[in-house]
């Protein structure tokens, strides 16, 4: 079997996570070089027994040292459309970490170069695509087992060490996150256009900072066995020590309302600091009802007018990073992709249309006002859109 040679930019938790579950489903693989300026990710790499490779001063070095098989871009939000560049003119494959960007400005810059330029495969960590629940939610949907869809709600709530560890770490800012609904909820978005082959027309949004802030009259730091709270992880790069007390810009909670140009309409609640930890989306159509509980793996579907019980499927391998065994599957369809056996289950195009959504559900949040969508799709296509060349000039 062939050995990739990898380059990685940004070796965070999450790039030494994917390059350990692509070594446990039998990659062989070497990280030949790496840009980082103190790698997070040394110690989850050095645990699966994968050396970390050369250490490059920048992007323009690394990738001046290839070619190599892949380059992996693991860095904060938003330095991802610069390392994209650096790693399109490189010319080699790439897998670079959601969001794809950060901004509405950065998305439309980056359809535009997509547009003009021919880049290198490009495949985008939307790892919930992968997911054998999700891959069945899909299905379903497709096969119309739903019928058309009508309405459906979501959660995404998170435990207090997660929420700490946000409030914490450099997606508490929007300058370097972007907000906390696109670093955490892109991916739940992603689905829901995929589901319902639609983009959001209409948005609401309310949301704000309510559990992390200083204005917090002695918030409980002590589990009930007496254990520090709030310290799980090493906040990393640009960490802040305290979660009550840091500079923090984003949501901790934030509610949403989306009406789809399908017709389908969606709440949508995420809380970073619950007991009861829940990711799940109840999916309602004309002729049955779906409930993916991506928490506990489990999937429950009927028809419509069914008497029968409830379709239940486990799905089980469960695990401790809720992955579920994602990462996995995701280095398996990565490898298929590079491999040309299949496609990768998610396109760029998806990845921007994600983040876009969940955009102008921030946008909304902080205006205040219902955001109807139609200019930012017209921008955003508009930018896909092939140029004409000016009156006067030889094309
Ligand atoms: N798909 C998923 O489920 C998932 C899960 C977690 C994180 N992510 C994404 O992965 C990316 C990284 O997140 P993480 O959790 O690993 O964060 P992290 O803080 O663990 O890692 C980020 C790394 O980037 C490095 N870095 C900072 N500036 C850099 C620069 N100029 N050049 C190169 N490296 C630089 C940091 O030193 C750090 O090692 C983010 O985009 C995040 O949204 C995806």
């Amino acid at each position: 079997m062939k050995t990739y040679r990898i380059a990685v930019i940004g070796l965070g938790q999450r790039i030494a996570h994917v390059l350990a579950a692509m070594k446990e489903v039998g990659w062989s693989l070497e990280v030949a070089g790496q840009v980082d300026p103190a790698p997070v990710g040394a110690p989850i790499l050095a645990d699966a027994g994968i050396p970390m490779g050369r250490n490059f001063a920048d992007p323009a070095t690394l990738l001046a040292a290839g070619p190599y098989d892949l380059v992996m871009i693991g860095s904060p939000n938003h330095l991802h459309l610069e390392h994209l560049r650096a790693a399109f003119a490189a010319g080699c494959p790439i897998f670079a970490e959601k969001p794809i960007v950060r901004t509405e400005a950065e998305t439309f810059a980056l359809a535009r170069q997509l547009a003009d330029v021919k880049t290198p495969p490009l495949y985008i960590g939307l790892v919930m695509r992968s997911m054998p629940i999700v891959r069945e939610v899909i299905a379903r949907v497709d096969a119309g087992e739903l019928g058309t869809l009508v309405s459906m709600d979501a959660t995404e709530h998170l435990p207090p060490e997660h929420g700490g560890y946000l409030a914490r770490n450099w997606r508490r800012r929007q300058e370097w996150g972007g907000s906390f609904m696109l670093d955490k909820v892109c991916h739940d978005f992603d689905i829901f256009g995929r589901m319902s082959r639609a983009r959001a027309a209409r948005v609401a949004s309310f949301g704000g900072r309510a559990i992390f802030h200083a204005g917090r009259v002695d918030p409980p730091t002590v589990w009930s066995d007496g254990e520090a709270a709030y310290a799980m992880r090493d906040a990393g790069w640009m960490g802040a020590n305290d979660a009550f007390h840091s500079d923090m810009d984003v949501t901790d909670h934030q509610v949403a309302i989306v009406e789809y140009d399908s017709g389908l309409r969606l709440s949508f609640h995420s809380n970073s600091h619950v007991s009861l930890q829940e990711r799940r989306w109840y999916v309602s159509g004309t002729h049955g009802t779906l409930l993916a509980d991506l928490v506990r793996n489990k999937l429950m579907i009927r028809p419509g007018l069914s008497r029968a019980k409830p379709e239940r499927i486990d799905y089980a391998n469960r695990t401790d990073d809720n992955h579920n065994g994602a990462d996995q599957a995701m280095a398996l369809d990565l490898l298929a992709a590079l491999e040309g056996r299949a496609a990768f289950p998610v396109t760029p195009q998806d990845s921007l249309e994600a983040g876009l959504t969940v955009m102008a559900i921030d946008r909304a949040q902080e205006t205040g006002q219902m955001v109807d969508c139609a200019p930012m799709w017209a921008e955003y296509d508009a930018a896909w859109a092939p140029k004409v060349a000016e009156p006067g000039l030889i094309a």
